[in-house]
């Protein structure tokens, strides 16, 4: 059976996108790949169809990942329904997406839950919040994934 992921920031720009990459990376390292289905999105709409911020795709280059082919959308009403596992980068969006689709069959939760903490948002900060968001995206996503195999 497909398990569906959605992973969930604020602009689909910074930590989803990388969320996204390295989770995709880790099921083809283990070879289910055909047993996930992965995408990423946005609580927010600013930067519906842009690419990855060039800090998030220059990270994951650094660590063999291409991101550089994401395109950013906001969530959509349907994604309520259409995924199994919704999982928010920080406890804002996990607020907004548990308003706007608590009615949903998906399981809303925090990315990284043992212990729960936000991926902080790395947008208007250094080079550095974004290698702590990889590290911190990379085991959380082989935390996530061990969880489910
Ligand atoms: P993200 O980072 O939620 O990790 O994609 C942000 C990107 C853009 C903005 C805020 C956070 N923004 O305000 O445009």
């Amino acid at each position: 059976m497909t398990h569906s992921v959605l992973f969930v920031c604020l602009g689909n720009i910074c930590r989803s996108p990388l969320a996204e990459g390295v989770f995709r990376a880790l099921v083809e390292e283990k070879g289910v790949s055909d047993r996930f289905l992965i995408d990423s999105a946005g609580t927010g709409a600013w930067h519906e169809g842009d690419p990855p911020d060039p800090r998030s795709i220059e990270i994951a280059a650094k660590f063999g990942i291409d991101i550089s082919g994401q395109r950013a959308r906001q969530v959509r009403s349907e994604d309520f329904g259409n995924f199994d596992t919704i999982l928010a980068m920080d406890n804002d969006n996990l607020t907004t997406l548990r308003r706007k689709g608590g009615q949903g069959s998906a399981e809303i939760r925090l990315f990284l839950n043992m212990p729960p903490m936000s991926v902080p948002d790395p947008y208007y900060g250094g080079p550095d919040g974004f290698e702590n968001v990889y590290r911190l995206v990379r085991s959380g996503s082989e935390t996530y994934l061990n969880s489910i195999l």
